[in-house]
C-alpha cells in the first residue's frame, strides 16, 4: 500500500492527556471516534508534546496521564484492532516536520489564531509566552499533515487550528510542489477526453482558481473521476487543478463534532477544571452522590414548589438519556410539584450507570493489566510511524534535503 492509497479516506485525532476523562469527552468526541473507526482508517493520539507547551513546569504527571487516557478511550469502545492508538512524542517524524514547516510559516499566522491570545489572557498563572506555545498550532499541523489525513474530527473551538493546517498545506505545495512535467502532462490527458468535458472541465478550473470557489475545484475533482482516462492521466489533471504543483501534503478538513447534549453538573459546559464533571470510570457511588447533589431549579425550594425545567441542569440530563415518557413524568411532575427532586433524579442516574457498566468492563483488564496499554501504543506507535516515514521522505527531498 502506498501511503496515497492508504490516505485517501484518513481520520486522524488526537487529545491531550488531561487525566482521566469525563462524560463529556464520551459524549464530545470519544462515541463518534467508535463510530468513525467502523468507516474509515482511523489514527488517534495522545498529544503530549501539546500537553507540554502550557504544562512544561509538571512534566511528572504525564505518564500516568497518558495511561489513564488511552484507558478511557479503550473503555469508551476505540478499538485498538480497527485504530491506530499512538503516542505523539513516540513518533519523532512530528517534531521533524514541526520544524521544517515551521522555517516558512509567517509568525502573523500563529499569532492571529483566536486560541493563542485567549489562552495568554485566561491562564494568567502560567507563563505562555514561549516559543513552544505560539507553535502549538504548528505542532497541529505537522501531526496533521504528517499522516494526509483528510478527516479531523475536532469541536469547534479548534476549527481555526484545521484552518490554518490547510494554508499551511497549501503553502507548503506552493513552495515545493513545483513541477514543469505537470502541465505538458495535463495538456496531454486533457486533450484525450471528449470536447465536452473538457470545455467543462477547463470551466470549473477557471472558476475555481480565479474566485477560489472550493465547491468549483471539487466538482472538477468529481468529473476528473467520472472520465474514462488513465490513473495518471487522471493525476495529471488533479495535479493541474492543484495550481500546477504536486500535492505533497493534503489539505485536511474539520470533521465537526456536533456539540455535546450533556452539560457539567451544574449546568456549565463539562470541565474537571469546574468541579461539574462525571468521570468515564467514576465509583457507582460516586456518580449517585454527585447526581444527588446537582443544584436545580432555585425556585424549588421546598418540596410542595412548583419548579420549571427549562431552569434545572437536571433536565439536560433527562434530554441527553431519557426517554420520552420519562421526560413528560419530569415535565408533568415538576411543575406540579407531583415529585421532588431527589426521585426526578433516579433515572438519570439509573442511566448514567447503565451507560457507564460496558466501559467499566472493557477498562477492566487494562486497569489489571497496564502492560496491555503498552503493547496496544508500542503497535500503534510503530504503524503510525511508518506512515509518517513515507510523507517525510517526500517532504526531505522536496525540500532539497536528499542527497542521492
Ligand atoms: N489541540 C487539540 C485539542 O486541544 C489536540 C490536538 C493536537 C489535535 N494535535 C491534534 C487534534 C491533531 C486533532 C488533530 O483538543
Ligand atoms: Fe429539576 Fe427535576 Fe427538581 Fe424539576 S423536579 S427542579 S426538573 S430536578
Amino acid at each position: 500500500m502506498t501511503s496515497t492509497e492508504n490516505s485517501a479516506d484518513t481520520v486522524l485525532s488526537g487529545m491531550r492527556p488531561t487525566g482521566v476523562l469525563h462524560l463529556g469527552h464520551y459524549h464530545g468526541a470519544l462515541k463518534n471516534w467508535a463510530q468513525l473507526q467502523n468507516e474509515h482508517r482511523c489514527l488517534f493520539f495522545v498529544a503530549d508534546w501539546h500537553a507540554l507547551t502550557t504544562h512544561y513546569e509538571t512534566p511528572e504527571v504525564i505518564r500516568q496521564h497518558t495511561l489513564d487516557t488511552v484507558i478511557d478511550w479503550l473503555a469508551a469502545g476505540v478499538d485498538p484492532k480497527r485504530a491506530t492508538l499512538f503516542v505523539q512524542s513516540r513518533v519523532l517524524e512530528h517534531a521533524e516536520l514541526f520544524l521544517l514547516l515551521g522555517m516558512g510559516t509567517p509568525l502573523a499566522w500563529l499569532e492571529r489564531v483566536p486560541t493563542y491570545k485567549d489562552q495568554i489572557a485566561n491562564l494568567k498563572d502560567k507563563d505562555l509566552l514561549t516559543y513552544g506555545f505560539l507553535g502549538y498550532p504548528l505542532l497541529q499541523a505537522a501531526d496533521i499533515l504528517i499522516y494526509r489525513a483528510r478527516w479531523v474530527p475536532v469541536g469547534a473551538d479548534q476549527v481555526p487550528h484545521i484552518e490554518m493546517s490547510r494554508e499551511i498545506a497549501r503553502r507548503f505545495n506552493a513552495l515545493y510542489g513545483r513541477d514543469a512535467q505537470i502541465e505538458a502532462a495535463a495538456h496531454l490527458a486533457a486533450a484525450k477526453l471528449p470536447e465536452g468535458q473538457r470545455a467543462q472541465l477547463q470551466q470549473l478550473r477557471r472558476a475555481a482558481d480565479q474566485d477560489g470557489e472550493l465547491d468549483k475545484r471539487d466538482e472538477a475533482r468529481a468529473l476528473i473521476a467520472s472520465t474514462a482516462l488513465s490513473r495518471a492521466e487522471k493525476d495529471a489533471l488533479r495535479a493541474q487543478l492543484d495550481g500546477g504543483r504536486r500535492t505533497i501534503l493534503r489539505e485536511p478538513e474539520a470533521l465537526l463534532t456536533p456539540e455535546s447534549r450533556l452539560p457539567g453538573l451544574d449546568g456549565r459546559k463539562m470541565s474537571k477544571s469546574y468541579g461539574n464533571s462525571i468521570a468515564i470510570r467514576e465509583e457507582r457511588a460516586v456518580v449517585e452522590h454527585k447526581v444527588r447533589r446537582m443544584p436545580t431549579d432555585p425556585a424549588r425550594v421546598r418540596r410542595s414548589d412548583p419548579g420549571d425545567p427549562q431552569r434545572c441542569p437536571v433536565w439536560q440530563f433527562h434530554l441527553a438519556y431519557s426517554d420520552d415518557d420519562t421526560r413528560a413524568w419530569v415535565q408533568r411532575g415538576c411543575t406540579s410539584a407531583g415529585i421532588g427532586c431527589i426521585e426526578c433524579k433516579q433515572p438519570v442516574i439509573d442511566s448514567i450507570l447503565r451507560e457507564q457498566q460496558p466501559m467499566l468492563e472493557r477498562a477492566q483488564p487494562y486497569v489489571d493489566q497496564p502492560a496491555l496499554v503498552r503493547d496496544i501504543l508500542d503497535d500503534g506507535c510503530e504503524r503510525a510511524r511508518a506512515a509518517a516515514r513515507e510523507t517525510m521522505a517526500e517532504v526531505r527531498d522536496a525540500m532539497g534535503l536528499r542527497l542521492d
